[in-house]
């Protein structure tokens, strides 16, 4: 029985395009799982969406002077086409304004409810004085009570990262007019985050293989549970879904508890739109031998609290444990890990779209194509540590690594082959540095495959690349071109090494794949390949399932010819002349961005 692996991949907010922060964060990595699962013979659902609601998305359509709902179609669109430009496989990428999302959300709030897990109380909520309106969370600002940090919002600190509620800020202030709000009592519903502490405390207990900050930052949260309010006075978001609740304008459901049901809903979309609405549930429940089902979620560090505590505990309350019934969807698997990343900062900068100081996914693409800047992010991203970009090492990166590495062995193998034989040539008696270089490669498989399970991609790619590097000494040692006399031996001595780079470029195109897709699968047709190697996501149009309006969604075929294995080269297999893969970049590109930067972009 294959396996089954959820790629559960953060939520973007639909409230601007995206920056390289973003998908260092969760759009990269989750992609380089997804690819190597698949060519591990898994079954793969990588599902995602953008996150509509709440007031990331009412900040931004008040600043641009259009209603959420315009801006949430705006934003989606745009994303879900950075997305695809950088090649992420998404099985469904879709949004939180579905029927079929608003659906999944009640019935969740409803199991929970109706097991005693969400449970109506007053509470303090800020007023503007100016203006008597609602303040959002985000909009009070103030001093963190737990570590002190000024700039702490009402919804979370960003220098300890714990959550907070905006009353717990000390001197709090609204982000509008600087004055101190005013808060008044209001009646919302609360998830008893306390009944899971101990479900959850067992259940990370279990959790050895995480990245070990991700685990210890997760653990920590567990000391101070508290109930979290889980509707807002607000009028854009998914209606409450109670009597007496669910025609009122002025209370919708927290845009949090929404956007993590989302990796169920965006699940049960995909199974529906397959034709077997049932297809989800392998991906998220046990299978008949109990195997629990592999979920992995990939984020930034901000959302870590979102993804071991919260989303957890609404997964347990709705499978009815400690107590209770199951909801309408059974028992749910938690996720086996929250893959988190730190912060990418630029040219010594935080990234913050609102001071400009951002790299757009878009114009990286434009400009350089996918996978350099997926080559970068997986190498040199923040994967344990917070971690600067430069162009500078974008540019050094690309020429040394990707150009004179391993663009440059797919070039010199394929055109000594094309110049000499033409054809995959055969191999006659191995020499042992034949054997130990081809050794090398085939066991980088194991090494690379086992640091990906481990959620180090860093050292993965670092392998493959020492492999490739392996691979590059090994022809300049050899000097086939040097095997020119025209004897007998001499031929048979060029063939056997060529035939040995060969399948060194096969292999190292297989390990490089997960990073590299679309230069991998260009590779793989000079070498013959006669069937898709590595799919690339669609936008497709599609009609909403339960009569909404219509929107676009990055799905598509990614069941192609990759393997996560070494395959014999077909000897005479013709091989034309290579086209190069990579282009090199001039040193001039680190001045020319960095004026784009500080012009503010494009
Ligand atoms: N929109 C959130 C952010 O950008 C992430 C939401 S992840 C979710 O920080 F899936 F939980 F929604
Ligand atoms: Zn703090």
């Amino acid at each position: 029985m294959p396996r089954h692996v959820l790629t559960a991949v953060a939520w973007p907010y639909a409230n601007g395009p995206r920056h390289i922060g973003h998908v260092a964060g969760f759009g990269v990595p989750s992609d380089v799982f997804s690819r190597y699962s698949r060519m591990r013979g898994d079954r793969v659902l990588m599902v995602s969406g953008t996150d509509e609601h709440g007031t990331p998305i009412q900040v931004q359509a008040d600043r641009e002077g259009v209603t959420a709902r315009e801006l949430a179609d705006r934003y989606n669109r745009v994303i879900a086409e950075d997305l695809q430009g950088l090649g992420l496989s998404y099985d469904l990428f879709t949004r939180t304004t579905t029927r079929n999302h608003y659906a999944v959300v009640q019935e969740l709030f409803t199991a929970l409810h109706a097991n005693g897990y969400v449970v109506e109380r007053s509470q303090l909520s800020a007023i503007d004085p100016t203006t008597g309106r609602g303040l959002p969370d985000r909009y009070v600002e103030g001093t963190c009570p737990i570590c002190g940090y000024d700039g702490a919002r009402g919804d979370q600190c960003d220098n300890c990262g714990n959550q907070l509620d905006p009353q717990d800020l000390i001197d709090p202030r609204s982000k509008i007019d600087g004055k101190a709000p005013q808060f008044v009592e209001s009646a919302q519903f609360f998830l008893e985050l306390p009944a899971f502490a101990e479900a959850l405390g067992g259940w990370l207990q279990t959790r050895s293989g995480w990245r070990p900050n991700v685990l210890k930052f997760s653990q920590n949260l567990l000391d101070d549970l508290k109930p979290r309010a889980i509707t807002r006075d607000l009028d854009w978001g998914v209606p409450i879904p109670l009597p007496g609740w669910s025609d009122r304008t002025d209370k919708r459901i927290y845009v949090w508890f929404d956007a993590v049901i989302g990796y169920l809903s965006a699940s049960v979309e995909w199974a529906r739109r397959t034709g077997d609405p049932d297809a989800w549930r392998p991906f998220w429940s046990p299978d008949p031998d109990g195997r629990a089902p592999d979920g992995r979620y990939f984020m930034g560090k901000d959302n870590v609290v979102f993804h071991s505590v919260i989303w957890p505990a609404i997964l347990l309350g709705a499978s009815g444990k400690p107590h209770g019934t199951p909801g309408p969807y059974g028992d749910l698997a938690l996720p086996s890990e929250v893959v988190s990343s730190e912060f990418l900062t630029m040219e010594s900068r935080k990234f913050s779209s609102s001071r400009s100081h951002v790299i757009y996914v878009r114009d990286v693409l434009e400009r350089y194509g996918a996978d350099p800047l997926r080559y970068y992010l997986s190498v040199a991203g923040p994967e344990s540590s917070d971690t600067d970009f430069t162009w500078d090492q974008f540019v050094t990166r690309n020429n040394t690594e990707l150009v004179a590495g391993w663009g440059n062995l797919v070039n010199r193998s394929l055109s000594l082959v094309h110049r000499s034989t033409g054809a995959v040539p055969p191999a006659g008696e191995l020499t042992g540095a034949d054997t130990a270089v081809l050794q090398a490669s085939r066991e980088a498989f194991a090494t690379v495959g086992a640091h990906l399970e481990r959620s180090q991609q860093k050292a993965a790619i670092t392998e493959a690349m020492r492999v490739v590097g392996e691979a590059n000494k090994y022809l300049s040692e050899q000097a086939p071109w040097k095997l020119k006399d025209g004897t007998a031996a001499s031929d048979a001595r060029r063939d056997t090494v060529l035939h040995v780079a060969l399948q060194l470029v096969d292999d190292a195109k297989a390990l490089l794949t997960p990073f590299l897709p679309a230069s991998c699968d260009a590779v793989d047709r000079m070498l013959g390949g006669d069937r898709p190697w590595a799919g690339l996501p669609e936008l497709r149009e599609v009609d909403d399932l339960d009569g909404g309006p219509g929107y676009p969604v990055l799905t598509g075929d990614y069941e192609t010819a990759a393997v996560w294995q070494s395959r014999p080269v077909r000897v005479g297999q013709p091989i034309a002349a290579p086209t190069p893969l990579f282009a090199k970049l001039d040193p001039s590109v680190v001045e020319e961005e960095r004026r784009r930067m500080e012009e503010g972009g494009r």
